[in-house]
């Protein structure tokens, strides 16, 4: 793991809607090239984690980093921690020397709230400028190397217009993000032409033959074909919608995909094409993928690494093996048990667990925190609950 490269960096991401706390102090990496499943039932905050990170929100507080990059930061810890220090200082009762502390804590927190404006603002700009110069840097190599000046010239000129174009770059297209309900996010009046097409055309490309070729060579990719450009989003089944969905976003040619819960409102029997197709684009393309779902079945065979999340926190993270092998948290043995068995003898004794927080966990005295109880394997637990995880991977 450790030599593997952190594509998305997520930190103490907080997005509260007003007392609703969606997402509350989440932090998790995604490494290039897999699969991240994220999985929690509805309403636990999986859609917000990936809303935030595609900048839907300004994020309340922390901070997401995409190829160490820092494209969303909040503020509301900094103010929190200002807050509090002046509180101090108001009470007054404070040694000389902790009050010059406090003022320092004053002032760099004011620091750390305008850098986070700062980068939020600039953060498709920085990644523009990203992205120019590892343009730059690919023809420098081929210029180089070509065999003649013509050819240096002609890569030379190449080389001018790519540069423009990844400068225009935002991180929006570098991570798309698919939906659950594909007839809700595809306009009814555009054809699948149109619709798969209108990113390009957003980003400025003007060449009509280029965005119909590109065009028909994504409908190919997702496994439909050239007859279905002209048609309507209406005139498809459920999993066609999909693979329209899924063809509008890899157009942008992007590094990342969220999917969000893409087949959960697809029939049972054409729920493997789907997966199916999204594990080749991740081979072909090179994609690194966060699978959302609400439950362990699917993401199970398909994920690198699954993330547990429940009402707001992320309470169990592991490689995919590991999390089968030492289920920890309450909630993740919850869901597990939740799975059904293919054998129907199996299946008959199977036994659902149910969480019930208040029964399990007494946060009263000492408070839980995201703690790594094997290599990787991190869960919510306090002090008692992390001795008692401890043995029983030990033991088993
Ligand atoms: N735009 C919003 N405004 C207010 N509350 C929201 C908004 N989006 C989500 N929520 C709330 O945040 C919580 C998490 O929602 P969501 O991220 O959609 O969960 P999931 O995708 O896991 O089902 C829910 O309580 C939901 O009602
Ligand atoms: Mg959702």
């Amino acid at each position: 793991m450790e030599n593997k490269e952190v594509l998305l960096h997520v930190e103490h991401l907080c997005q509260y809607f007003g007392p609703t706390k969606a997402v509350d102090d989440v932090s998790f990496d995604v490494y290039k090239g897999e699969v991240f499943g994220l999985v929690g039932e509805s309403g636990c905050g999986k859609t917000t984690t990936g809303r935030s990170i595609i900048r839907i929100y300004d994020i309340t507080s922390g901070s997401v980093y995409f190829k160490g990059h820092r494209i969303c930061a909040g503020t509301l810890s900094y103010k929190e921690a200002i807050k509090a220090a002046r509180k101090e200082l108001r009470g007054g009762n404070v040694t000389p020397e902790r009050k010059a502390e406090l003022e320092k804590i004053i002032a760099d927190n004011k620091i750390e709230i305008q850098k986070a404006n700062i980068d939020q603002k600039n953060a498709d700009k920085e990644y523009g400028k990203q992205r120019a110069a590892e343009v730059q840097k690919e023809y420098d190599e081929l210029i180089a190397s070509a065999p003649d000046e013509q050819e240096k010239e002609r890569l030379r000129n190449e080389a001018k217009q790519r540069v423009k174009a990844a400068k225009r770059s935002k991180i929006v297209t570098q991570i798309q993000m698919i939906f659950q309900d594909p007839i809700a996010s595809l306009n009814p009046r555009m054809t699948v032409k149109e619709i798969i097409g209108e990113g390009l055309v957003i980003q400025g490309y003007t060449d009509k033959e280029y965005i119909e070729n590109k065009v028909y060579e994504m409908l190919d990719v997702v496994g439909l074909v050239p007859e279905h450009a002209g048609r309507y989003p209406h005139e498809f089944s459920g999993g066609q919608r999909q693979r329209i969905g899924i063809a509008r976003s890899i157009i942008m040619n992007p590094e990342m995909i969220i999917a969000d819960e893409p087949i959960s409102a697809l029939d049972v029997s054409i729920r493997a094409q789907v997966i199916n197709l999204l594990n080749d684009l991740r081979e072909k393309m090179g994609l690194t993928i966060m699978f959302i779902a609400h439950d362990l079945s699917v993401v199970k065979y398909f994920s690198d690494r699954i993330g547990v999340m429940y009402y707001g926190k992320l309470v169990e993270l592991a490689d995919s093996d590991e999390l089968f092998r030492h289920p920890l948290h309450p909630y993740t043995n919850s869901l597990l048990s939740a799975i059904p068995i293919p054998d129907p003898a199996t299946e008959k004794t199977r036994v659902r667990i149910t969480y019930n927080p208040l029964e399990e966990h007494d946060y009263t005295v000492n408070q839980p925190s995201l703690r790594e109880i094997l290599p990787g394997h991190f869960v919510y637990c306090n002090d008692e609950e992390e001795k008692r995880y401890r043995e029983k991977v030990a033991n088993e």
